[in-house]
C-alpha cells in the first residue's frame, strides 16, 4: 500500500473516499466545513436531520458525495478536542476496521488536524501510518492459499502546507518501523519447526544481501565452548537444533564510532527444558524468540533509514528441549565470565543464553547495551500487556527509552532493580542460581543479567506481555521494534 502525504484543495481534490471527523453535537472540522461548501451543505443537512454519528468511534460511510471529484465521505464520531491519546488510538482502529471492511481502493485522511494535547503533526502522522499498515498486516506463511489483501492501496494524508515536511518526515519513518515490524512479526508468528536458529541465521543474512551497510557472521556450538560459554550451551544441548549466536553489524556512522547494541532473547521453542512447562497454551513459546526478531524488524528499520550510527545486533538463539542430553536442575556451568551458575530450574533459560551473550557484547566496545527478551511469565503478571518492563544499570539510558517509548507510543514502565533483591539470587554451591523464587520474578530475572552487565550502560526490555497477542487475534505485535527504532533515531539526531 502506498501512502502519499499532500496539501490538498478539497474543492478539485480527487478521491474515492474521505475520512473526516465529526465532533459532539454535528461540530465539523475546518477542513469539514470545507467539504461542506463543495457538496452544498449536503453534510449540514445529514446533521441536521441527526443522522451522523454521535458518539467517538461510531462511523458513518455516506455513499454519494454531491461533490465533482470526492465519491465518498466517511464520518467518524470523536471526542471534543483536544482528543486523548488512547482516543485518537481507538479512532485510528476503527479506521483500520473500515480499511479491512469495504471495497474502496484509495481514501483520504483528514485526521493529522485533529488536536492532541502536547502531540504535534509528526507524532499523528507516524502513528497513522505506521498503526494503519500494522493493522492490515496478515500472516500468510503457512496456508495453502494466500489471504486476499485488503482492497485498499493508496491513502493520501491530507495536512496543511506549513506542516508538509514533517508529515513527509514521518510518513517515512513510520513506513520503515511498519516494514520491520512486519519482518519482527512474521517471524515470531513462523512456528518452532520452521523458526530455528539455523532460520533467524539466514533471515539475518538476508539483511546483509539487502544493505551494503549490513554484514552478518554468527558463532556455531564450537565457536561458542571455546569461548567459554558454558550457559548458553546448558540450553541448546537437550536440543537436535544447534545454538546458535548471530551477529549483526550495521555501520551507518564512521568506523571509530562505538556502537549501539541490541541483544535479543531468541529462543525459538521453550518447552522448559527437564523443568518442562505444562501442555495448555505451551504453543505459545514458539514467540520466545521476539526479542530477536524485534531486533532483526530494527536494524532493517534502520538500515531504510540511513541511521548516521554503529549498531549491532545480537541474536541469542537456541531451543529450549528436554532430553538425554539436556541440562537438569542441579547443573552447575561456568559462563563466559567466569562466574559459575546453579542451574535450579532449567525454564529459566532465557537468562542462560543472554548473560554469554551480554559478556561477548563487551568486545565491540558499546556506547550502550539494551536486551530485548520475553524473560519471565512474572512480568505479565506484574504489567498486563501494555507497557514492556524496562531495567537498568544507567538512569540516563532508561530515561532516553522512557522517552523514545512516549515519542513512539511502544510504551514502558521502569520496575525497580534494587541491590536488595540481588541476594534472592545466592546460592549454596555456585556464584548465582538462576532463579529468586516467585516473588518479584521480572526483578529477580533482571538482577541476574545485571551481574554480566557491569562494564557499560545497560538496559532490559522485558517484553514477555507485550510482544505477542492471545485470542482471537492472536500473534505477534512486533513490539518493541517502533521503541528500539525511536531510540536509534533520537541517537542518530
Ligand atoms: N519464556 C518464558 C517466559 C514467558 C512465559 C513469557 C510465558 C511469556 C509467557 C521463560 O523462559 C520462562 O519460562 N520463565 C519462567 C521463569 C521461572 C522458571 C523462574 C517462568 O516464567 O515461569
Ligand atoms: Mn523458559
Ligand atoms: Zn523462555
Amino acid at each position: 500500500m502506498k501512502f502519499v502525504t499532500k496539501v490538498v484543495d478539497l474543492s478539485t481534490h480527487k478521491s474515492e473516499c474521505l475520512i473526516l471527523p465529526i465532533f459532539p453535537n454535528g461540530k465539523l472540522s475546518a477542513t469539514g466545513e470545507h467539504v461542506n461548501k463543495a457538496c452544498k451543505g449536503q453534510l449540514k443537512k445529514l446533521i441536521n436531520r441527526g443522522d451522523t454519528p454521535k458518539k467517538a468511534q461510531q462511523t458513518l460511510l455516506l455513499p454519494e458525495l454531491n461533490h465533482p471529484t470526492i465519491k465518498r465521505a466517511l464520518l467518524i464520531g470523536c471526542d471534543e478536542e483536544p482528543i486523548s491519546v488512547l482516543a485518537f488510538q481507538k479512532l485510528i482502529q476503527t479506521v483500520i476496521t473500515q480499511l479491512q471492511t469495504s471495497n474502496i481502493t484509495d481514501a483520504t485522511l483528514c485526521l493529522t488536524e485533529l488536536a492532541i494535547e502536547n502531540k504535534d503533526t509528526h507524532w499523528k502522522a507516524r502513528q497513522l501510518v505506521e498503526k494503519i499498515l500494522n493493522g492490515l498486516y496478515q500472516f500468510n506463511e503457512c496456508k495453502s492459499s494466500k489471504k486476499p489483501d485488503f482492497a485498499i492501496k493508496t491513502l493520501t494524508l491530507a495536512v496543511n502546507a506549513d506542516d508538509e515536511k514533517a508529515a513527509k518526515k514521518a510518513v517515512n519513518e513510520a513506513k520503515a518501523i511498519a516494514d520491520g515490524m512486519k519482518i519482527s512479526r512474521d517471524l515470531a508468528n513462523l512456528p518452532g519447526n520452521i523458526c530455528t536458529p539455523d532460520y533467524l541465521l539466514k533471515e539475518a543474512s538476508k539483511l546483509a544481501a539487502q544493505f551494503s551497510a549490513i554484514t552478518t557472521s554468527s558463532l556455531d556450538e564450537k565457536a561458542m565452548k571455546k569461548l567459554g560459554m558454558g550457559a548458553f550451551l546448558a540450553v541448546s544441548a537437550g536440543s537436535s537444533q544447534p545454538g546458535r549466536l548471530i551477529v549483526i553489524n550495521y555501520q551507518g556512522g564512521k568506523k571509530t564510532d562505538s556502537p549501539y547494541v541490541l541483544v535479543g532473547k531468541g529462543v525459538t521453542f521453550d518447552t522448559g527444558g527437564i523443568s518442562l512447562k505444562p501442555a495448555p497454551e505451551m504453543d505459545q513459546m514458539k514467540y520466545d524468540m521476539s526479542g530477536s526478531a524485534s531486533v532483526i524488524g530494527t536494524l532493517f528499520a534502520a538500515a531504510t533509514l540511513k541511521l548516521n550510527i554503529n549498531i549491532v545486533g545480537i541474536l541469542a538463539c537456541a531451543e529450549n528441549m528436554p532430553s538425554g542430553a539436556a541440562t537438569k536442575p542441579g547443573d552447575i556451568v561456568t559462563t563466559m565470565s567466569g562466574k559459575t551458575v546453579e542451574i535450579l530450574n532449567t525454564d529459566a533459560e532465557g537468562r542462560l543464553v543472554l548473560c554469554d551473550s551480554l559478556t561477548y557484547a563487551e568486545r565491540f566496545k558499546p556506547k550502550t547495551v539494551i536486551d530485548i527478551a520475553t524473560l519471565p511469565g512474572a512480568c505479565v503478571i506484574a504489567l498486563g500487556n501494555t507497557p514492556s518492563g524496562v531495567m537498568g544499570n544507567n538512569p540516563e539510558l532508561v530515561d532516553q527509552i522512557k522517552e523514545a517509548a512516549d515519542t513512539s507510543h511502544d510504551r514502558v514502565w521502569e520496575l525497580p532493580i534494587w541491590d536488595d533483591y540481588q541476594e534472592l539470587l545466592d546460592s549454596n554451591f555456585a556464584d548465582i542460581a538462576n532463579i529468586g523464587g516467585r516473588a518479584g520474578g521480572t526483578i529477580t530475572a533482571a538482577c541476574f543479567l545485571s551481574r554480566f552487565t557491569q562494564n557499560y550502560p545497560w538496559a532490559h526490555l522485558d517484553i514477555a506481555g507485550t510482544a505477542w497477542i492471545t485470542g482471537s487475534q492472536k500473534g505477534s505485535t512486533g513490539r518493541p521494534v517502533p521503541l528500539l527504532t525511536q531510540y536509534l533515531i533520537n541517537q542518530a539526531d
